[in-house]
């Protein structure tokens, strides 16, 4: 696998500390579980991007892989798909999984997708799920995204709406802000939910060299954390959340007790209000980008 980040090649460095040194270790153990939840937005988005035989395709932060290995599957054995992702813990993982597959047009590299140069005019499709909410400058992002598409090639990605309309993400989040006073991060501030504004998606890839923009939306929803106590489904959020640092720097007794206290105001949401393990019920939506420079 070809690295450009360890040579300083990252735009986006507190993302990469997050998603290399947390956040990737804990996406590949709760792989399964993330799958899961997330496979059906991929789905809905990979239709739509309708990937054509024999195509180049570049997977856009592509984690551990999933979309990277249905891509490969839709472009066929003449095809190519190019998975890049800032974290080596993810890659790893998804290196695994095409190993296993028995891809052999596919291909990854550890790089920030914001400034990698990744040849211009190389892809005919650009595809995300979740992974293009994260750059430091969208715009930079968006346009570099561009120059690596043929000039007939299409970017299809997915990204979340606003945490109002994600309570799965919210929830958590709100409840821990409060618990250790941390204010709301700004909203366009890299993260989930940078992109929940459909007219900042419009604006931003409108300057970052994309003429035809269409936005649909996909709701699902989600079954999460089933056969494990509502605690530790908690605490995986608490990590994967903007108050993992107060969280993390706080007394292991403090600790039980905000994830207990969460724990408690998600009993509304239980599968079967009677069984801690039987999981959560809750709503989750996502903006299906498709565009064109
Ligand atoms: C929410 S995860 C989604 C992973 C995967 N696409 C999936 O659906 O399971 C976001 C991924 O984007 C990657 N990422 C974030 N910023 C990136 C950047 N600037 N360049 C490349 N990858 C990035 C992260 O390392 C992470 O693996």
């Amino acid at each position: 696998m070809k690295t450009d980040v360890a040579a300083g090649g990252s735009a986006n460095e507190d993302q990469e500390r997050f998603w290399n040194d947390m956040a990737g270790p804990l996406w590949v153990a709760a792989e399964e579980e993330i799958e899961r939840h997330t496979r059906p937005f991929g789905e809905v988005a990979l239709a739509i991007a309708a990937p054509a035989e024999g195509g180049a395709v570049l997977d856009v932060g592509c984690g551990c892989g999933a979309t990277t290995i249905a891509l490969a599957a839709a472009v066929g054995a003449g095809g190519t798909v190019l998975g890049v992702d800032l974290s080596a813990a993810v890659l790893a993982r998804a290196e695994e999984r095409v190993a296993a597959s028995g891809a052999s047009q596919v291909g990854f590299r550890r790089a920030d997708a914001q400034i990698a140069d990744l040849g211009a005019g190389s892809f005919d499709l650009v595809f995300s799920r979740f992974g293009v909410m994260f750059f430091a400058d969208p715009i930079a992002g968006f346009a570099n995204l561009r120059r690596a598409l043929r000039p007939d090639g299409r970017m299809v990605f997915v990204c979340w709406q606003a945490p109002s309309a994600n309570p799965w993400m919210a929830v958590v989040n709100r409840a821990a802000a409060r618990m250790f006073g941390l204010d709301a991060p700004p909203h366009d501030a890299p993260g989930p939910f940078s992109l929940a504004d459909p007219e900042r998606i419009a604006a931003v890839l409108d300057i970052g060299g994309f003429r035809s923009v269409e936005i649909t939306v996909h709701k699902e929803r989600l079954h999460l954390g089933s056969g494990q106590p509502v605690e530790d489904w908690v605490h995986h959020r608490l990590m994967m959340g903007p108050a993992r640092s107060p969280y993390l720097e706080s007394q292991p007794d403090h600790q039980r007790d905000v994830r207990a206290m969460i724990a408690e105001s998600l009993t509304a949401h239980r599968v079967d209000v009677d069984d801690p393990m039987s999981g959560l019920a809750m709503d989750a939506a996502a903006w299906v980008v498709d565009a064109r420079p």
